[in-house]
């Protein structure tokens, strides 16, 4: 197992985009599925998120979305306001099967008066998004090389069809390719590097 504390390169995002089925209730529209949460949500993105499904807007993240096997992430508040705590566990697919990948554990400001964002890194900004109530959704935006990723979590191993549909039109509204250049899918049967 090998500890790093490192800076996060922004590296999810997605495949085929289903056509949403016309359910019950009427669909939201893309002002609607792509209003970023306020920071008064902060609440709503603390806990233990898997990643479910993930899409890039680039080719080159399709090879880092590509070899990942799975990812966790553990976001809490610090002591400090406007500080809150990223812990990842990441998974790689050449990785043998007892050996964890690696965990980042770090600290990152809120960076927006208003709405809920996050400074990963140097040149990395989390946008979180509406979503189902047992998941999570962010882009990530780059602006060291315009690579951006939308990357959908929940609380547990799989998600319905229907918060799926909704994350996949919401990759759709954000534009990213169709079809998916860069795509990440969790198959459940892949090990989670340990959590505690
Ligand atoms: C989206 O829905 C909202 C609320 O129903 C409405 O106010 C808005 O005009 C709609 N936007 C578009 C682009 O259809
Ligand atoms: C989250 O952080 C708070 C302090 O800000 C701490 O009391 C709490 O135990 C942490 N929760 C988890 C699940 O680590
Ligand atoms: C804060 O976020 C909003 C919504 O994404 C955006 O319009 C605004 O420019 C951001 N403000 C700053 C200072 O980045």
């Amino acid at each position: 197992m090998q500890l790093s504390r490192c800076r996060c390169v922004p590296l999810w995002i997605c495949v085929l985009l289903l056509p949403v089925s016309t359910a019950t209730d009427p669909p939201l529209n893309c002002t609607e599925l792509t209003q970023p949460l306020q920071q008064s949500q902060l609440n709503q993105i603390l806990g233990t998120w898997i990643l479910i499904e993930a899409y890039g807007n680039s080719d080159f993240l399709d090879v880092q979305l590509g070899s990942l096997s799975s990812e966790w992430l553990k976001i809490n508040t610090t002591e400090e306001s406007g500080i809150v705590r990223l812990v990842k566990g990441v998974r790689h697919k050449n990785q043998k099967e007892k050996n964890c990948g690696f965990f980042h554990d770090l600290e990152a400001p809120l960076v927006n008066s208003s709405a809920l964002q996050i400074k990963a890194d140097y040149f990395s900004i989390l946008k979180f998004l509406p979503t189902c109530s047992e998941c999570l959704l962010y882009q990530t935006y780059s602006s060291a090389d315009g690579l951006e990723m939308i990357l959908l979590y929940g609380k547990s191993q799989s998600l319905g069809t229907s918060e799926l549909e909704m994350f996949r039109k919401q990759a759709s509204c954000l534009h990213f390719p169709q079809p998916p250049v860069a795509t990440f899918k969790y198959n459940p049967a892949d090990d989670l590097c340990p959590m505690s």
